[in-house]
């Protein structure tokens, strides 16, 4: 048969006689319901959106290679860390977090920064931030925390009362809003910024033995940020910064680079570290566990369809190969339910055989059926286990590694409440003129918010993460320090 690209088609695949008239009674009469090509047509359009995602809904993506450097399988057996020059395909989706899909890309706002890797043992998604650390440590508070960010029910506006009343009730975000108020809450370009998994995870070897694992991608490119009034001026005249810089970064051949490096913690230092290393509000100190690089990630093709391949894009924690496993992080876990749930709502039960996807690895399971099933199903191979026609079996070395747990089941927090020891060293690690534009932020920022109760309550959190720092506020918002 021959394919001729220039002839238009219905979606059905038949030739198209009109495609700028539809079908009337006569020429000025109304239109005909047989014109099922003008019905195709509109009923189609009126279903060209998928829900946005609830969170990081603004993304620009990217393919790439990962590369490993230094052979670090004493801690893992990962298939795709197994040597050095082993090369992995990747997909990569960079975001803002708060805003709608049609948002402002300059914005003050963490950087979504989530790594699919197709591995050859299946697909490894890293969905981390620009930053190390989070503004909770419980998934419970995921959806209220959320809610604060995102419009007020009433006005549809954005609400800073809600924003700071939040984070003042819940001090074991001051870390992350240091991180967010200084120089680096607005990175220049997607290129030039940092990526973390922010969360503890656990390293597995061949042996089965096992090491706590942190994440750090080391941009290239050097880290660089806008000064806010460059960036409010951008979002105005052009809101698509970000996600362009990247296309033609990449379409000119200026492919933006990423080191790996780890952190890598003995699984019996957890117990005793100063704090609980599965806190995603806190930071490991590079001094206890040093960074270890592990390979090196290129951008360097644009996807060809931005629906297919970004906006179809799903991202998991959960997704995960042998030889990297959960911690008992309250937010990761939370987490392991939250996407692939999210997933199945905006993209359908089979988004994972969509072709962004859909692991390079061969896929075998009894799943079968439900919407929009594209591949063929599993075909007439057995579809129930345990069976008696040769169907996949399991591999139980690849079972995840035991561990012990112990106590009573209960709605705990973490042991330790010390929110202000590593926000202050931040603080402190910042130059002169680096804190008074961090200070003139936050006041820029907390000046709107109605009730001076929520103001003084942060005012008092800045203080104990440093006197000079809650001082500062204070006298930038007209306040004096509490109590
Ligand atoms: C996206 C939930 C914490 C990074 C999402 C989505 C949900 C979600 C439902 C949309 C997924 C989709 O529609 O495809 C949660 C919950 C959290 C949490 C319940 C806490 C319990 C975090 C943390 C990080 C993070 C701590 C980073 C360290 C991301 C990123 C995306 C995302 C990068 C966008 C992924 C993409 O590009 O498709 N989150 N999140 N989230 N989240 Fe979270």
């Amino acid at each position: 048969m021959t394919i001729n690209k220039n002839k238009l088609t219905t979606s059905w695949g038949a030739p198209v006689g009109d495609n700028q008239n539809s079908m009337t009674a006569g020429s000025r009469g109304p239109t005909l319901i047989q014109d099922v090509h003008l019905l195709e047509k509109l009923a189609h359009f009126n279903r060209e959106r998928v829900p946005e995602r609830v969170v990081h809904a603004k993304g620009a993506g990217a393919h790439g290679y990962f590369e490993v450097t230094q052979d670090l399988t004493k801690y893992t057996k990962a298939d795709f860390l197994s040597e050095v020059g082993k090369r992995t395909p990747m997909f990569i989706r960079f975001s803002t977090v708060a805003g709608e899909n049609g948002s402002s890309d300059t914005v003050r706002d963490p950087r979504g920064f989530a790594v699919k890797f197709y591995t050859e043992e299946g697909n490894y998604d890293l969905v981390g931030n620009n930053t190390p650390v989070f503004f909770i440590r419980d998934a419970i508070k995921f959806p209220d925390f959320i809610h604060t960010q995102k419009r007020h029910p009433q006005t549809h506006l954005k609400n800073p009362n809600a924003v700071w009343d939040f984070w003042s009730l819940s001090p074991e975000s001051l870390h992350q809003v240091t991180i967010l108020m200084s120089d680096r809450g607005i990175p220049a370009t997607l290129r030039h910024m940092h990526g973390f998994g922010s969360h503890t995870f656990k390293w597995v070897n061949a042996e089965g033995q096992g090491v706590w694992v942190k994440y750090h991608f080391k941009t290239e490119q050097g880290v660089q940020n806008l000064a806010p009034d460059v960036a409010a001026q951008l979002a105005g005249e052009n809101p698509d910064y970000h996600t362009e810089d990247l296309f033609n970064a990449i379409d000119q051949g200026d492919f933006p680079a990423w080191k790996l490096c780890v952190q890598i913690m003995p699984l019996e230092d957890a117990n005793t570290y100063r704090f609980d290393p599965f806190d995603v509000t806190k930071v490991w100190s590079q001094k206890d566990y040093p960074l270890i690089e592990v390979g090196r990630m290129v951008l360097d093709r644009n996807p060809d369809n931005y629906f297919a391949e970004v906006e179809q894009a799903t991202f998991s924690p959960g997704t995960l190969v042998p030889g990297i496993e959960v911690s008992p992080d309250k937010m990761l876990q939370g987490r392991l339910f939250a996407y692939a749930d999210a997933h199945r709502y905006r993209v359908g039960a089979n988004h994972n055989s969509l072709p962004i996807n859909r692991p390079k690895a061969e896929v075998n399971n009894y799943q079968r059926d439900g919407q929009m099933r594209s591949d063929n199903n599993g075909g007439s191979s057995v579809y129930y286990e345990p069976n008696s026609f040769s169907g996949p079996t399991e591999t139980p070395h690849n079972k995840p590694a035991s561990y012990e747990v112990s106590g009573a089941a209960d709605s705990v927090a973490y042991d330790h409440d010390d929110h202000y020891t590593q926000a202050g060293d931040l603080y402190r690690l910042l130059s002169v003129e680096e804190r008074e534009r961090l200070v003139q932020t936050i006041v820029g920022a907390m000046k709107p918010v109605e009730k001076d109760e929520i103001k003084l309550r942060q005012i008092g959190h800045f203080y104990k993460a440093d006197p000079e720092y809650g001082k500062g506020v204070a006298a930038g918002l007209g306040l004096s320090i509490p109590e």
